[in-house]
């Protein structure tokens, strides 16, 4: 499987003012969300945000991106 394929964005529907923790460390099982992972990895914890507008977001799962929590095409 090449890296462009495993880190790939994917598109979630998000609800407006809901609180969400964006996986920083790749280690989670249920991303692009947290799943605690993080501790036993002793890596970096989630970044927690919210939107404006309930629709779908393109989310970033390579971590590489320069607008997290969103795809900016940097998995390329
Ligand atoms: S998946 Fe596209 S920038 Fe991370």
């Amino acid at each position: 499987m090449s890296n462009e394929k495993k880190y790939s964005p994917i598109k979630v529907e998000l609800e407006k003012d809901k609180n969400y923790g964006w996986c920083t460390c790749a280690h989670s099982s249920n991303q692009p969300f947290c799943d605690g992972s993080h501790k036993a990895h002793n890596a970096t914890p989630s970044m927690r945000f919210s939107v404006e507008e309930t629709k779908t977001y393109n989310m970033c799962t390579c971590k590489l991106t320069s607008n997290p929590p969103f795809c900016d095409g940097s998995h390329k």
